[in-house]
């Protein structure tokens, strides 16, 4: 019998483990902003960066040179030691680290400098390139351990990134693999090499990749249309819904290209509109993107009150504005309003927002 107990889930891993959480929840993550501790500059900038995004990511993995593995390691401890109200329960901001992948010389050193040093305040850790759910099953194991050995109360949640081949066909496992787990984000950068897809960019589309509409008359050199397809269409689908089954959240990743921002917010809308929560941000100026993307507008909100409204006690149908609406559009509605309210709760300027709506035409 290969089965576990459903029981045994949610007891620690280890003796002296904090318990599994049953449900995970829902903090807004619109924008994970990426910084690299070993770099001065923007370690900096990070205590005045505490309040105004969602989520701060110390990365310790790609994008940081071999040579500085070691200072974006220390550095992380020592700047989640040093600022006040960032990551743990209360911070309006939270702390995520990308540690580096399973099989580098770094990924287990990461784990027993951080959990001791600053476990307390980590509330999420990403783990790259996961294959499969023996991936997440080590770390659980180990942090499971290292949170016992550091009289940890609140357990460590972990975030895979969907950029491998074989993550990809094994998305559900990995999504279920763990009480742990948090959330996944696309990594189309690696998953594009892993595939061995012909691209060369860091997310986003490309020209080449088009459906053309039909030849008008059978001229095939008339003028015809063609659109630009989403190569990640597929993968984000099966990820919003590996992790809609299992509890936990989706999110869109890297977006490269840092000066074309209007593609930019096209890819972070698509990622919202099919059910992701956030996106990694590269640079300050996507911060406002995904703050602004990851936040329902002021026509959804207002839209999706009406029907609630409305909709009564719920059951069955009625027409607003000559459309149909019943439970099950309602459902949708309030994801939305729930959503709003979540994110009104920490954002002022949300709130004067969605509460300044009014109902009537
Ligand atoms: C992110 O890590 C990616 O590879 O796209
Ligand atoms: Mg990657």
């Amino acid at each position: 019998m290969s089965l576990r107990s459903p029981k045994s889930f949610f007891a620690p891993l280890a003796v002296g483990a904090p318990a599994p959480l049953r449900e995970i929840p829902a903090r807004p993550s619109r924008a994970i902003h990426f910084f690299d501790p070993s770099n001065e500059k923007m370690a900096a900038k990070v205590p005045q960066m505490v309040g105004t995004v969602d989520v701060l990511l110390g990365n310790l993995e790609d994008a940081v040179k071999a040579d500085n593995k070691v200072a974006a390691r220390e550095g992380l401890v020592k700047i989640a030691q040093s600022t006040a109200n960032l990551g743990g329960q209360s911070s309006p901001t939270q702390l995520w680290t990308r540690i580096n992948s399973l099989d580098s010389p770094w990924a287990l050193d990461d784990l027993t400098t951080l959990v001791p040093a600053i476990g307390d305040r980590l509330d999420v850790i990403m783990v790259p390139k996961v294959q499969g759910a023996e991936d997440i099953h080590y770390v659980d194991r180990l942090l499971a351990q290292l949170e016992a050995k550091a009289g940890l109360t609140r357990p460590i949640l972990v975030h895979a990134i969907l950029e491998t081949a074989r993550g990809v066909a094994e998305v559900e496992s990995i999504a279920l693999a763990s009480p742990r787990m948090q959330g996944i984000s696309l990594g189309p950068a690696d998953l594009a090499a892993d595939r061995k897809m012909k691209t060369t960019r860091v997310g986003g589309g490309h020209p080449g990749y088009l459906v053309r509409q039909d030849p008008a008359d059978g001229d095939i050199n008339g003028p015809r249309a063609i659109f630009q397809q989403d190569l990640w269409h597929y993968t984000i689908a099966k990820m919003v819904d590996a992790c809609a089954t299992a509890g936990i959240y989706p999110y869109y990743g890297p977006f490269g290209d840092i000066t074309d921002v209007v593609a930019c917010e096209d890819q972070f809308r698509n990622a919202f509109l099919l059910g992701c929560v956030g996106t990694w941000s590269l640079h300050p100026k996507q911060i406002e993107i995904a703050n602004r993307v990851f936040s329902p507008s002021v026509e959804d909100i207002r839209h999706a009150r009406r029907v609630v409204a409305a909709m009564g006690d719920g059951t069955g149908a009625v027409m607003l504005d000559g459309k149909m609406e019943d439970d099950a559009s309602l459902k949708q509605c309030l994801v939305l309003v729930e959503l709003a309210e979540r994110l009104a709760a920490i954002d002022p300027d949300l709130k004067a927002l969605y509460d300044g709506i009014t109902l009537d035409d």
